[in-house]
């Protein structure tokens, strides 16, 4: 079969497209042939092993897995002799943040809940296009407690997390304000942004509304900046850890006194996001952003895209049609 693979952490010139033997499924595993998944920022850190500290979970001298990828959508090929809740053509879908090998035409995995059944409504490139951002997204909104008719604004609406955190908030029946540049305002609107703001005409941290809650899904902004945009016990959450880091300290000592405070979204249980997002989907509720697409032997051109820090939602890699 064909993966993306690299034997070393650096930029996207490391990765080759090499032809490797098929996987074989353990007893406990699922063959999976892979139709479609996403270069998404967290593959970016997985390559580049950047923040530093992600050498400490995915190999500290080099990569302990060489093939890349997080997520993927795909088909089951072949069923171990201790599975029984999946069957050989189910259409499946699946995420881990340290990686599943998926940027492959086949990958093995043991499902644990980190594996489901993609709604019928869906399409493979849908399907992929729902993990990554989705997952984290949801890490922002259940930290807190949105009540409806209250005023949330999210900082970089049109990225992966930000472009599903838009659409999980719409469920709370809150206003949304959302901030995105002027080519893609239009885009935020159709998610269900009651307001938007151009973030290359206008600083948001200076509108005259306040906010209970104020996402940064780009992490582009502090608290310190955001706090006379939040109203009293406004709370501040940023995918980002800050530009002095400061973000995890904020989120220990404001809760202990300030008005105001900064909430550190430590990602839930693919366990506990991947039904939330299924349903979303069988809904109709959730439909993810797609951007480009790639093939598998294109993918250094998708890193290097995502890694702009420009990309529209997803960027997907079609594998098998
Ligand atoms: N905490 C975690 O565990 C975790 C996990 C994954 C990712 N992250 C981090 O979370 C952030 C977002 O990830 P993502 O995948 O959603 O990012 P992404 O898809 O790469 O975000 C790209 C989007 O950001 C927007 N953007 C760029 N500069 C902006 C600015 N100054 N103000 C507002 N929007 C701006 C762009 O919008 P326009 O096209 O409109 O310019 C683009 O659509 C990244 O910094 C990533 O490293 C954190």
């Amino acid at each position: 079969m064909k993966a993306a693979i690299r034997k070393v952490y650096g930029p996207p010139t490391a990765i080759r497209i090499e032809e490797l033997e098929k996987p074989v499924p353990e007893d406990d595993q699922l063959l999976i042939k892979v139709h479609a998944t996403t270069v998404n920022r967290t593959d970016c850190a997985n390559l580049t092993a950047k923040p530093f500290i992600m050498r400490f979970v995915l190999g500290f001298f080099k990569p302990r897995k060489a093939i890349l990828g997080t997520d993927f959508s795909g088909t089951v090929e072949a069923v171990g002799k201790s599975i029984h809740s999946f069957a050989i053509r189910d259409r499946v879908f699946g995420f881990t943040d340290l990686g599943l090998e998926s940027q492959a035409e086949y990958l093995v995995i043991t499902p644990k809940g980190n594996v489901l059944r993609i709604p019928d409504k869906c399409d493979f490139k849908q399907a992929a296009a729902s993990m990554e951002g989705a997952h984290y997204a949801y890490s922002f909104i259940h930290k807190v407690s949105m009540k409806s008719g209250q005023n949330v604004l999210i900082n970089g609406a049109t990225g992966a997390i930000g472009s599903a955190l838009l659409q999980f908030s719409k469920q709370f029946d809150v206003r949304i304000t959302a901030t995105c540049n002027t080519r893609n305002c239009n885009l935020v609107k159709s998610l269900g942004a009651d307001k938007v703001i151009d973030y290359s005409k206008e600083d948001f941290t200076k509108d005259t509304e306040k906010y209970d809650f104020v996402f940064d899904a780009v992490g582009k902004s502090t608290f310190g900046k955001c706090k006379p945009i939040l109203k009293e016990k406004g709370v501040y959450i940023s995918s980002e850890l800050g530009p002095y880091s400061q973000n995890l300290l904020l989120a220990l000592i404001t809760p202990l006194g300030s008005k105001r405070k900064v909430i550190f979204p430590v990602p839930f249980s693919i366990k506990k996001t991947l039904p939330y997002i299924k349903d979303l989907l069988e809904k109709e509720l959730f439909q993810p952003v797609i951007d480009h697409e790639y093939s598998l032997e294109e993918i250094a051109k998708a890193y290097e895209y995502a890694m702009t820090g420009e990309k529209t939602g997803n960027v997907i890699i079609t594998i098998t049609d």
